[in-house]
């Protein structure tokens, strides 16, 4: 029997029906609300809001689970690569070995970006964050393809469009971080996995050669997996909203680029670093940021910490502080930063604020540490989360164009003057 939702607006009941997903969590279908009763409904950061159906990620908030296409993060992320969770994301089933390879070529033979987008960069000033560049020279290859303008022009075409922007990210991330210390662009290698060689482009130089440490591409490879999708987020229905415009997927894929930028989202890992400095360079006290972070009168949050949707704990964190302690270990890394990060998270998890709360550290606290650990430099920290957030995005695209999903288009409760008259300047 089909449930349904019973609203009483007015002294009359409407009905509505109830959907169920696959995981068996409820939603209302309000969908002819408004037709049906001339109401809205008001739910600012759309905290009770589904904006869509997907099959792509599943993720408890309450009992930590987070799956790609069903399978368990913790296991993709410590047997699968980056690539494979890829095309797993985007095409919707793990690969087979012909598939994966495939896959793996074509990406591989599209890192080169053309050459006149040199310029572009060139026309930066050295100071400019990387992550507005990145989000420019992305929609900037729209210029270049003008077959990708229509995302429906045919599968061939998507998927060619799909191959390039997964190529050419790691070549734009390294380029913007080149041209921010005003080194030279260093091309691509293709004969390298896809994180050693974004390594390489980030820092090799012409006079001297670089092989990444295999312990850094692992690592890296791991952060890339466990960032790679996480469902209704702030940049992935950006992302989707942009694109139900029927615009093409670099515009839409640069809009999640800007949107992910805040410090409230993935611009967090870069902001919980500028935290630990600005704790260390005050003196270490982490008790006086504790109650900072307490104060409603002061605006200082504790970056890192607290997330929407997980309220118990964050099982990316879970793996990552894991990778975090290991990687810290393995390279020999006694920063006296870390002690703070520790000693914040150790104060914070007792601390009643947080615990009743459920203010958790996140992925984000500690993919920052990592970061620095590999000598990315801080600016660049949300320029990663990119290329690992980039499959997840272009997934939840391509579901929502074929899907035909309609123009996102939400409506709002007007709270601005009723009519009024013109007043002549004079008589103002
Ligand atoms: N430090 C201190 N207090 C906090 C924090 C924090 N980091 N986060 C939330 N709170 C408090 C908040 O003041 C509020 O308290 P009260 O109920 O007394 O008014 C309560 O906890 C609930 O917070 P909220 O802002 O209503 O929660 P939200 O779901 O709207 O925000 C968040 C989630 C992630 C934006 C927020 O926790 C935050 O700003 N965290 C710091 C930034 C951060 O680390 N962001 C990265 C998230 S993980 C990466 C990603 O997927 O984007």
């Amino acid at each position: 029997m089909s449930e349904t939702a019973k609203f009483e607006l007015d002294g009359q009941v409407y009905e509505f029906p109830v959907i169920e997903g696959t995981e068996n969590e409820k939603a209302i279908d309000i969908s002819s609300l408004r037709g049906k009763s001339g109401y809205i409904t008001l739910d600012p950061g759309f905290k009770n809001t589904g904006s869509c159906q997907s099959a792509i990620t599943f993720l408890d908030g309450e009992k930590g689970i987070l799956r790609y296409r069903g399978y368990p993060i913790e296991q993709l992320a410590e047997k699968a690569t980056f690539i494979e969770v890829s095309y797993l994301l985007i095409y919707g089933h793990l690969p087979s070995t012909k598939q994966l390879n495939d896959f793996r070529i074509s990406i591989t033979r599209h890192t080169l970006v053309h050459e006149d987008m040199k310029q572009f960069f060139e026309a930066y000033p050295a100071k400019a964050h990387p992550m507005g560049v990145l989000a420019s020279m992305v929609c900037s290859l729209s210029t270049f393809y003008p077959e990708s303008l229509d995302p429906n022009r045919s599968d061939e075409d998507k998927d060619i469009t799909i191959h390039r922007l997964l190529a050419k990210l790691p070549t734009l991330a390294a380029w913007s971080y080149k041209n921010s210390v005003r080194h030279p662009f260093m091309y691509p290698k293709n004969k390298l996995d896809y994180c050693s060689n974004f390594l390489h482009m980030m820092f090799a130089m012409p006079t001297e050669d670089y092989l990444a440490d295999p312990i850094i591409s692992k690592a890296l490879n791991t952060l890339l997996i466990l960032h790679a999708d996480h469902e209704q987020n702030c940049s992935t229905a950006t992302t989707r909203v942009v694109g139900s415009s029927r615009v093409n997927l670099y515009a839409s894929i640069a809009a999640g680029i800007t949107a992910l930028w805040g410090p409230l989202h993935g611009g967090a890992n870069q902001s919980v670093i500028e935290m630990l400095e600005q704790i260390q360079n005050d003196g270490g006290d982490v008790d006086k940021w504790i109650l900072k972070a307490k104060d409603k009168n002061d605006s200082f949050r504790l970056m890192g910490f607290g997330h929407r949707v997980y309220k118990n704990f964050d099982p990316r964190a879970t793996i990552i502080k894991k990778e975090c302690d290991a990687i810290l270990d393995k390279l020999g890394i006694d920063d006296p930063m870390l002690d703070i990060a520790k000693k914040l998270e150790k104060v914070a998890l007792e601390d009643d604020y947080f615990k009743s709360r459920n203010l958790y550290p996140n992925v984000d606290f500690y993919s920052g540490i990592i970061y620095k650990a590999l000598k990315i430099p801080t600016e660049m920290f949300t320029v990663m989360f990119v290329l690992g957030r980039l499959p997840g995005w272009i997934a939840q695209w391509k579901e929502m164009i074929e899907g035909g999903e309609p123009i996102g288009r939400p409506r709002q409760v007007y709270t601005g003057e009723n009519e009024r008259d013109y007043v002549p300047i004079e008589k103002r």
